[in-house]
C-alpha cells in the first residue's frame, strides 16, 4: 500500500499522547516557522521550560546565590542526576553515568583508563572512519607513546586485528556517523572479551533515538555527545560509562578535585574516589547542565521499547516513501534497510548532496550533508511527526524533479 499523506497523519497520535499532563509534542519548543528541523543527529530540539529554567538559574542562581549555589542548590549533584535520568536510555546501571566535559575527552579518559587496567598490554584498535576527533584522541595517545593504533577498515577484521592477542582497548562507534550504520554489540562484546580487550563504545548516534543495552551486553564503557538526540542544547556536556566491574580496576587518566573522594577535605594528595565520581575532574558546568537537565526531566519517563519503536515507525516510513516517490533518481538509500542496524538518522547518497543540503535548507528542510556524497536525515523519535517525513521527502522530490537543486546559488558548504 502506498504511504500517503493520510495515513502519516494517523500515525501521528502518539505525539498527542499526554505526558505530565502536557502532549508530547508540547514538551519541546517550535522551531523557527515553516521550517523542519531534520538535523536531531546534530542538535536535538530544545525543550520548551529551558529558556524559563536557565532565566531562573541566572537570577537566583547566579545573582542571588553566587558562592552559596555550591551548597545550597544541585549544582555539585548534577553530573550525578543527569547521569541517573537517561542511564536507562543506555541500558546501564544509574550509578555507572556520569554527564561532563565534551565526548572527546571523556573518550580521552576512558582510552587511557583502559590501557592503565591492561597494562602492559598497549595496542588500541579503532575504525580508520570513525568520527575524526576520536582518531584524533587516540592519534594523540599514540604519539605520547602510550599505545600503538591498529586500523580496521571495517568490522569485519576485527577478529583478525584481535587475533595475536595483544590489544588492550577496542574503540568502536556504535554507528557510523556518515551512513548510520549500526554495530551488534551483543556479537562484538563477547569476541573482544575472548581476547583478552576491554570495549569502548561511542553512543552518539545511538543514544536518545534506538534500543541499547549496555549491561545486557557485557560493554565495558562508553561514551556519547549530550546534545544530539539526548537535546542537552549547544555544546551540552557528554556522557560516559565505565562497568561497576571496572569501576576500581586502575587509576583515573586526569585526576582533579571533582574525582577527589573528599572534594572539599583540601587534602594534599589525591585519594581517588571509589565510584564513577573519579572520571569527573573540575568544576562543573552548571549553565550547561542545568540546560542539560530541562531534557533529562523529560527523558526520565521515556520508556526506551517506545522511543525504539517510535524511530523505527518514523525511519521506516522514510525509507519506504523515499522508495516511492524517489526511486527513478540517481539516489540511493546508503544506511542499512532494516532498523537494529540503523542507528539514529537515515543517510541517502547522491553526486551533489551538499548543494541538495543548501537547495532543502531554502525550501524549509534542516538536514546536514557529508563529504564526499552523503545527506544525512536526522529524525527525533520525541519530536518528529511521520507528517514531517512526508514533507521531507516531497521537497526532497521536487527538487530533484524540477532539478532546481542544481541551482548554483546552492553553494556547498558541507555543515
Ligand atoms: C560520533 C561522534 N563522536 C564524537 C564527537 C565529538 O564530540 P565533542 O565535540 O563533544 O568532543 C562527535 C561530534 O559530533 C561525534 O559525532
Amino acid at each position: 500500500m502506498a504511504l500517503q499523506a493520510q495515513h502519516c497523519l494517523q500515525l501521528d497520535n502518539w505525539l498527542d499522547s499526554k505526558w505530565h499532563g502536557i502532549a508530547l509534542r508540547d514538551h519541546f519548543a517550535k522551531g523557527e516557522d515553516g521550517i523542519l528541523y531534520m538535523d536531531a543527529n546534530s542538535i536535538g530540539p530544545m525543550p520548551i521550560n529551558a529558556p524559563e529554567k536557565i532565566q531562573q538559574f541566572m537570577d537566583i542562581g547566579w545573582r542571588q546565590m553566587r558562592r552559596r549555589g555550591w551548597t545550597q542548590l544541585d549544582w555539585l549533584k548534577q553530573p550525578q542526576t543527569l547521569g541517573q535520568d537517561i542511564a536507562h536510555l543506555m541500558g546501564a546501571n544509574k550509578s555507572v553515568v556520569r554527564v561532563a566535559d565534551s565526548t572527546s575527552i571523556n573518550l580521552y579518559k576512558l582510552l587511557s583508563y583502559g590501557l592503565g587496567i591492561q597494562s602492559p598490554k598497549r595496542i588500541i584498535v579503532i575504525q580508520r572512519h570513525v568520527f575524526p576527533s576520536n582518531a584524533y584522541v587516540a592519534q594523540g595517545i599514540e604519539k605520547s607513546g602510550q599505545t600503538q593504533l591498529r586500523y580496521i577498515d571495517d568490522i569485519s577484521e576485527l577478529q583478525n586485528a584481535l587475533a595475536p592477542q595483544d590489544v588492550a582497548v577496542v574503540a568502536l562507534s556504535h554507528v557510523d556517523y556518515r551512513n548510520s550504520q549500526r554495530l551488534n554489540m551483543e556479537e562484538i562484546n563477547p569476541m573482544v572479551h575472548a581476547n583478552g580487550a576491554l570495549s569502548l563504545w561511542d553512543l552518539s548516534h545511538s543514544v536518545g533515538a534506538v534500543r541499547i543495552d549496555l549491561e545486557k551486553t557485557r560493554s565495558d564503557m562508553a561514551v556519547a555527545c549530550g546534545y544530539k538526540y539526548l537535546c542537552g542544547g549547544p555544546g551540552a556536556p557528554s556522557l560516559m560509562y565505565v562497568g561497576s566491574h571496572l569501576s576500581n580496576a586502575h587509576w583515573p587518566a586526569i585526576c582533579g578535585w571533582m574525582g577527589h573522594s573528599d572534594t572539599f577535605a583540601f587534602d594534599a594528595d589525591y585519594k581517588k574516589s571509589s565510584n564513577m565520581d573519579q572520571f569527573l575532574v573540575g568544576t562543573p558546568s552548571v549553565l550547561a547542565n542545568t540546560s542539560f537537565s530541562c531534557a533529562t526531566e523529560i527523558w526520565r519517563d521515556v520508556s526506551v521499547d517506545q522511543l525504539n519503536e517510535r524511530h523505527e515507525s518514523l525511519t521506516q516510513t522514510l525509507i519506504q516513501l523515499l522508495q516511492e516517490q524517489c526511486n527513478e533518481f540517481e539516489l540511493e538509500i546508503s544506511s542499512p534497510l532494516v532498523h537494529a542496524q540503523r542507528g539514529g538518522h537515515v543517510a541517502l547518497r547522491m553526486d551533489g548532496a551538499a548543494n541538495m543540503a543548501q537547495a532543502m535548507i531554502s525550501k524549509g528542510v534542516v538536514l546536514s550533508a557529508r563529504k564526499p556524497d552523503s545527506l544525512r536525515i536526522g529524525l527525533h523519535p520525541l519530536n518528529t511527526s511521520h507528517m514531517d517525513v512526508w514533507k521531507v521527502v516531497s521537497t526532497l522530490r521536487d527538487l530533484l524533479d524540477t532539478q532546481e537543486w542544481r541551482d548554483p546559488r546552492f553553494v556547498a558548504s558541507n555543515i
